[in-house]
C-alpha cells in the first residue's frame, strides 16, 4: 500500500504522521513544491519511527512525481489555507490552479490512484478534480464531513458532559461555515438521542459552534487547523487501504441522490478498497432537506467561479 500526500504543510505532514503511526501503509511519499521541505518533513517523521513504533517508510520529494508512481491513494493538501476572517471560498483563485495541476500530475504517474481532496474550498476542488481528470466517481473523495463530524462530537460531548466515545453524530452538506448540516436530531449518546439529555437551545448552540469550528481555530491559531484534519484524512485512507467499509460523510459527485445532480457535496458514503463503494441515501426531515438544498446552492455558486 503506497500513499502519496501532496503538500508537506501543516495538514499534509499531520496526515502523513497519523498514517504512519497507524502502521497500515508500507510507504508514504510526501511531495511539496517548496525546495527540500517535503524531504525535511519526511526525515523528521522517520526519526519518530523507533519512538512511535511504526515501520511505514516515509520519503519526501520536491515536485518529482516519478517518486509517486504506483500510488494506491493520493491525498491533495497543496494550496493556501485561510487566515482569520477569511472564508474557505476566498481561496479558490489560487487553489484551483494548484489542485488542477497536482491532480493531473498524480494520475499521469498512478493511473489507478484513488484521490482524496483536502484543499479548500474542498467541495469545489473535488468537483474540479472530477472535471479535469475524468476519473470514475468512486475514485475521487472530498474530505470535510469526517472532520466536521469529529468537531460536532467534540461539541456534543462538551454539552452533555460525556466522554466523546459515548457520542455519535454526523455532519453532511457543504464544507463551509454556512453550508454544514449537522444532523442534530440523529445524534446519540449510546444509542439514545442527545435531545433526551440537553435542551433545544443548547443543542442549537452545539450546531452553531460546529459550523464555525474551523473559523474558531483559525482565529486562535492565525491559520487553519491541522491535527484533526490530518487525523480525519488518515481515517479515510485507512478505511480504503484496509477495506474496512466504514461510513463517513464525504464530498462525492451526486447523480440524483439527495435530490442533487452534478455537484460534489458531503453525504454519507461507504469507503472500501474501491474508494466510494456506496452512497448512503438516508431519509432527511423537511428542515434538513431545506438546509441541504441551501447548502448545495452555496456550493454551486462557488463551482460557478471555476474556469473549466
Ligand atoms: N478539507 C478540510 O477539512 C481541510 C481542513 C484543513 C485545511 N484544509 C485546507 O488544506 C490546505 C492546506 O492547508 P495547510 O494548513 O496544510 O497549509 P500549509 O500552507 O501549511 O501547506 C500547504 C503546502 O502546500 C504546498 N504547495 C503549494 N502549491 C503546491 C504545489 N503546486 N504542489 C505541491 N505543493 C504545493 C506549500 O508549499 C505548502 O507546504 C488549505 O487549502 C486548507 O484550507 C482543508
Amino acid at each position: 500500500m503506497k500513499v502519496t500526500v501532496v503538500g508537506a504543510g501543516a495538514v499534509g505532514a499531520s496526515c502523513a504522521e497519523y498514517i504512519a503511526i497507524k502502521n497500515f501503509a508500507s510507504e508514504v511519499v510526501v511531495l511539496d513544491i517548496k525546495e527540500g521541505y517535503a524531504e525535511g518533513k519526511a526525515m523528521d517523521l522517520m526519526q519518530t519511527a523507533s519512538l512511535n513504533g511504526f515501520d511505514t517508510k516515509i520519503t519526501g520529494t520536491t515536485n518529482d512525481y516519478s517518486k509517486t508512481a504506483g500510488s494506491d491513494i493520493a491525498v491533495i493538501t497543496s494550496g493556501i489555507p485561510r487566515k482569520p476572517g477569511m472564508t474557505r471560498e476566498e481561496l479558490i483563485g489560487i487553489n484551483a490552479g494548484i489542485v488542477k495541476t497536482v491532480a493531473l500530475s498524480l494520475i499521469e504517474h498512478s493511473p489507478n490512484v484513488i484521490l482524496i481532496v483536502v484543499s479548500n474550498p474542498m467541495d469545489t476542488m473535488t468537483y474540479l478534480a472530477h472535471k479535469v481528470t475524468g476519473l470514475p466517481k468512486n475514485r475521487i473523495i472530498g474530505m470535510g464531513g469526517a472532520l466536521d463530524s469529529a468537531r460536532f462530537k467534540y461539541r456534543l460531548a462538551e454539552a452533555l458532559n460525556a466522554p466523546i466515545s459515548d457520542i455519535d453524530g454526523m455532519v453532511i452538506g457543504g464544507h463551509s461555515d454556512t453550508g454544514m448540516v449537522p444532523l442534530a436530531s440523529h445524534a446519540t449518546r449510546n444509542s439514545i438521542r442527545v435531545t433526551e439529555f440537553i435542551a433545544e437551545d443548547r443543542l442549537q448552540q452545539v450546531v452553531e459552534d460546529t459550523k464555525v469550528g474551523g473559523a474558531t481555530l483559525t482565529k486562535l491559531l492565525g491559520t487553519s487547523a491541522w491535527y484533526a484534519p490530518g487525523a480525519a484524512v488518515s481515517a479515510l485512507v485507512q478505511s480504503i487501504a484496509c477495506d474496512q467499509k466504514k461510513m463517513f460523510p464525504c464530498s462525492t459527485l451526486l447523480n440524483g441522490e439527495y435530490g442533487l445532480k452534478d455537484i460534489c457535496i458531503g453525504v454519507p458514503v461507504i469507503l472500501g478498497k474501491n474508494g466510494i463503494e456506496q452512497i448512503v441515501d438516508i431519509p432527511l426531515s423537511e428542515s434538513e432537506k431545506a438546509k441541504m438544498k441551501e447548502s448545495a446552492e452555496g456550493v454551486s455558486n462557488t463551482n460557478g467561479l471555476l474556469e473549466v
